[in-house]
């Protein structure tokens, strides 16, 4: 099984409701969705994974070094705060794409700095739920020219 773990953090679970000018409308059930519907054309298999608590996604991350051969993380303001969430990535050194789904440049300032991009193969951010597949995209094709899948 060729594993990819797509990795949320905290609020997104609210995703549907939640400042629907800046995040859409889609739940983050939908994006699950059409995460599986892109991963499956590409050649692979996600595990979506959603926690508001940072020690969870840290663990997420170790748990696929031994399961996943790549990560897509929306770290949520975990992404702006979190040296905990930079050291996993780095230590687990899988190929890992940072999404967001608002442009965070284009923000308050104090989301302009991230402690996932550093340590990330590469950033999509501002393009909604298709931050996502577009994510995917670029994970498959860095995983495929690598020989790793
Ligand atoms: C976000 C952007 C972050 O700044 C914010 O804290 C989020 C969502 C995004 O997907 O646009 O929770 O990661």
């Amino acid at each position: 099984m060729k594993m990819i773990y797509i990795l949320n953090g905290p609020n997104l679970n609210l995703l549907g409701t939640r400042e629907p000018e800046i995040y859409g409308t889609d739940t983050l059930a939908s994006i699950e969705k059409a995460c599986a519907a892109k991963a499956k054309t590409l050649g692979f298999d996600i595990d979506f994974r959603q926690t508001n608590i940072e020690g969870e996604l840290v663990n997420h991350i170790h748990h696929a070094r031994e399961h996943a051969l790549g990560i897509v993380i929306n770290a949520g303001a975990y992404t702006h705060t979190s040296v905990a969430l930079h050291d996993a990535i780095k230590a687990v050194g899988l190929p890992t794409i940072e999404v967001h789904l608002s442009n965070v440049y284009k923000r308050e300032s104090f989301r302009h700095h991230s402690y996932i991009s550093p340590v990330a193969h590469g950033l999509i951010c501002g393009f909604g739920p298709k931050s996502y597949e577009l994510a995917l995209e670029g994970l498959s094709s860095i995983l495929k020219s690598t020989g790793k899948a």
